[in-house]
């Protein structure tokens, strides 16, 4: 949740930071800013809304210098309006700060500081840390890198909360400290200039070389180098790492939207989420990252999953893979609930957090009380320089590759993936043969290109998203391993399209959903030819009964279902448990086709961000 970048070299300033806060949109655009440092002085832009936005007030109202930091901000304090778009700056308007976390104790701050007379332009909590460094750096009077370092450091001594921030000071020419806790922060090392910024993805279109800064960190960039500390003055032990990845990566291709070329890159991702991972000798799964032996994993009694949103839907999936597969009873929580609801766990129970970004500030706190508590916790993550990719014990990488589009998509069937290696693996740890260990990798290794068969029902979701796209409500209902795929489908149509959805599992209708389904309802039913399809046909015709039209997604050469249903997607055949990872892409495709109908902004979804950084 918002985005920082910083940039200082010899070449132009604004450019460069336009570019990487382009990158960086997806974690928030309720309004942008810039600031950079010439001739002694601070010049600065903000506008309210998309980058584009700004960039048209630069073009109108160009900024000079090669030093310069930068934000896109998610509003958390305050309203949308420039006066609260960062950079802010202190009482001199001689330092600037840029800011993405929650400042917890910003309001006792601000009052303490309003009463020594300092006054405050916006409703911000980050405002307060602006003036705290710079009140501290006044009093010091020490005018250089050290001093201002020095008051960073002071400052966020005071400081209760959560930040990545970047800080210029017109008196400290060249130069930009940033510090983090709780919120990511990258380097970026090129050739006589350095980056800042919150996600790699805005630095690797001029540099594969980084560093990743820890919680309490804090680093001063300057063109011709960089130095790392800690907060406390403890000396930093940090690596320089090469980004896998290249700029073309990261761009759209061909695609109109980042969430259909996501949608589409789902073979390969599938692909490389079981890459190295199946082990056709032993017929099991190879986790590695678990850091576990089989007799570790032997005496695990319980699983316990916890992720926010699609992540979250993932573990709900991988509830039911572990306990068919594995017989190992398995819970999946909310990891925004997970330290509320102070979760009973016996010593043997084991911990997954699932997490895209590695960034999401709940799953973080989950993780960290679930380790508090004394239990393994285990990452399963895409992006693998993310805090909760090194804080847990270990765990399992997505390789699903950059994800930019807001709403999840490849993640989710890469974590899909994961979730049945893992019920592989311990499945036969207990009782699946070798017989049926083989079976299983066999099916997974014919996975890639089913989901890109899958991917040939694009045109026909398109035309039945056009079909259904103003009706004002959706249903979703699937059962036993598409359960948590209807709750994915009402997830990703409402985040993208904001219209009105919900997922069930099919039996609940008539429990009371049933009320809700008349002619302007659609009822989307997952069902393929599983255990529960005979079952899933009944909840069909009792929709049907009433008026509702459904749109059926079913297993290829499937008959019955063209008989009640008003349309039916077919997905190849697979056994029970890949079938999540089939359905849910035509529902991705309904997601992204009925916004792109209704003119929403697919890739960044009003109110939203990727990552979700704060409480
Ligand atoms: C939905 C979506 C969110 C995320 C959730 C967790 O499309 O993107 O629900 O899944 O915010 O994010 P990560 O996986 O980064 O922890």
């Amino acid at each position: 949740m918002c985005g920082i970048v910083g940039y200082v070299g010899k070449s132009a300033a604004t450019p460069i930071l336009i570019e990487g806060l382009r990158k960086l949109e997806y974690r928030g655009y309720d309004s942008a800013g810039i600031v950079t440092q010439s001739d002694h002085s601070l010049n600065v832009r903000k506008t309210v809304g998309r980058i584009a936005n700004l960039q048209d007030l630069l073009a109108h109202e160009p900024l000079e210098g090669s030093i310069g930091i930068s934000h896109t901000r998610w509003a958390t304090h305050g309203a949308v309006n420039r006066e609260n778009a960062h950079p802010h700056f202190d009482q001199s308007g001689r330092l600037a700060l840029v800011h993405n976390g929650v400042i917890e104790n910003y309001q006792k701050l601000r009052d303490e500081l309003i009463e020594k007379g300092e006054i405050f332009y916006s409703q911000t909590d980050t405002e307060v840390v602006a003036h705290l460094i710079g009140r501290i750096f006044e009093k010091n009077g020490k005018r250089d890198r050290a001093g201002l370092i020095e008051a960073i450091r002071h400052a966020l001594r005071q400081v209760i909360g959560t930040y990545g921030i970047a800080v210029i000071h017109a008196d400290v020419p060249g130069v930009i400290i940033g510090a983090r806790h709780g919120s990511p922060l990258v380097l970026g090392i090129g050739n006589g200039e350095h980056f800042l910024a919150s996600d790699v993805s805005a630095i690797v279109p001029h540099t594969h070389d980084v560093v990743y800064l820890n919680d309490y960190d804090i680093v001063s960039l300057q063109e011709e180098g960089f130095e790392i500390d800690t907060l406390a003055g403890s000396g930093a032990d940090y690596r320089i790492s090469k980004v896998e990845f290249t700029a073309a990566d990261i761009s759209k291709g061909d695609y109109p939207h980042y969430m259909l070329k996501e949608i589409f890159e789902q073979p390969n991702s599938v692909r490389d989420a079981m890459r190295g991972r199946l082990s056709v000798e032993e017929a099991t799964a190879k986790l590695g990252g678990l850091e576990m032996s089989n007799s570790e994993l032997r005496s695990v009694e319980r699983l316990v999953f916890s992720g926010c949103g699609t992540a979250l839907h993932a573990g709900m999936v991988g509830e039911y893979l572990v306990e068919s597969l594995a017989h190992i009873p398995t819970e999946c929580e909310f990891a925004s609930e997970f330290r509320y609801r102070n979760l009973p766990m016996t010593r043997d129970t084991l911990v997954f957090v699932i997490t895209q970004s590695g960034e999401t500030a709940d799953t973080l706190a989950a993780l960290r009380e679930s380790r508090r508590k004394g239990h393994r916790t285990l990452g399963i993550c895409n992006n693998v320089a993310s805090s909760i990719a090194r804080e847990s014990d270990g765990g399992v990488y997505m390789h699903a590759g950059p994800e930019i589009g807001v709403a999840a998509t490849k993640s989710f069937t890469a974590q899909l993936v994961i979730m049945n290696l893992l019920a592989l693996l311990l499945g036969r740890i207990h009782h699946l043969s070798h017989a049926d260990g083989l079976r299983m990798i066999s099916e997974l290794e014919k996975l890639p290109d089913l989901v890109a068969k899958t991917l040939e029902v694009n045109e026909q979701v398109r035309r039945i998203a056009c079909k259904y796209a103003r009706a004002k409500s959706f249903l979703f209902l699937g059962r036993q391993f598409n359960y948590p795929v209807a709750v994915e489908a009402a997830l990703k149509l409402k985040e993208t399209s904001y219209i009105a959805a919900s997922g069930h599992p099919s039996a609940e209708l008539k429990h009371g959903i049933i009320a809700l389904v008349s002619p302007e309802v659609p009822s989307f039913f997952i069902a393929p030819e599983d255990a529960v399809f005979e079952k899933n046909l009944s909840n069909i015709e009792e929709v049907k009964a009433r008026q509702g039209p459904v749109v059926a997604i079913g297993t290829e050469g499937n008959k019955s279902l063209a008989r009640i249903a008003d349309d039916v997607i077919l997905i190849p055949e697979a056994p029970d448990y890949l079938t999540p990872i089939l359905a849910v892409i035509p529902l991705q495709m309904l997601a992204y086709h009925t916004a792109v109908e209704l003119g929403c902004d697919v890739d960044k979804p009003r109110n939203l961000a990727k990552s979700v950084t704060v409480e």
